[in-house]
């Protein structure tokens, strides 16, 4: 009965310890406000473009430390680990941009951006997945 117990909270507490991974956690944010961003272009939403991108600020911001980014990368990338990081910082300019460009009412510059975003995601990406 004991080790039931101890076998219910071991799972228990590596669930949660999953739930709490900082990389899922991130990347789960940006994956939401990439598609409201698209959507958001395609339907000529601005509000949810804007929302959209609050979004992957707040998912960046999680996953933009060199320290963290290396634990995820594999050990023959490890090296790599300043080009991920770049990758990051692109999507931080990226929504920099974007914001502006919104602004000014420059949607053309601004879905740009968003496209830019995108191959910043597929950037680190392909160094994690060997791709
Ligand atoms: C600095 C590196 C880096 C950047 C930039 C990055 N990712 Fe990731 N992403 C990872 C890592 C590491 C994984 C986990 C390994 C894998 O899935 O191959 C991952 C996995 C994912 C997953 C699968 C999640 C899971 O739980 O397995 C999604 C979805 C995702 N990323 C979305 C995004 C989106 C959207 C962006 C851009 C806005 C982005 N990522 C940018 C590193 C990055």
């Amino acid at each position: 009965m004991k080790l039931v117990k101890i076998l219910v909270a071991a799972s228990l507490f590596v669930a949660a310890a999953n739930a709490n991974d900082v990389m899922q956690k991130s990347m789960s944010i940006m994956e939401k406000g990439m598609t409201q961003i698209q959507q958001g272009f395609l339907n000529n939403n601005l509000e949810l473009i804007k929302q959209g991108t609050e979004l992957v600020k707040e998912g960046n911001s999680l996953f933009s430390d060199k320290k963290v980014i290396s634990q995820y990368l594999p050990e023959n990338k490890k090296h790599m680990a300043n080009v991920a990081e770049n990758a990051s910082k692109r999507i931080a300019l990226d929504i920099n941009v974007l914001e502006l460009n919104l602004d000014t009412k420059s949607y053309v510059n601004a879905a740009n951006a968003y496209s830019d975003m995108l191959n910043a995601c597929s950037s680190c990406h392909s160094i994690v997945r060997n791709w």
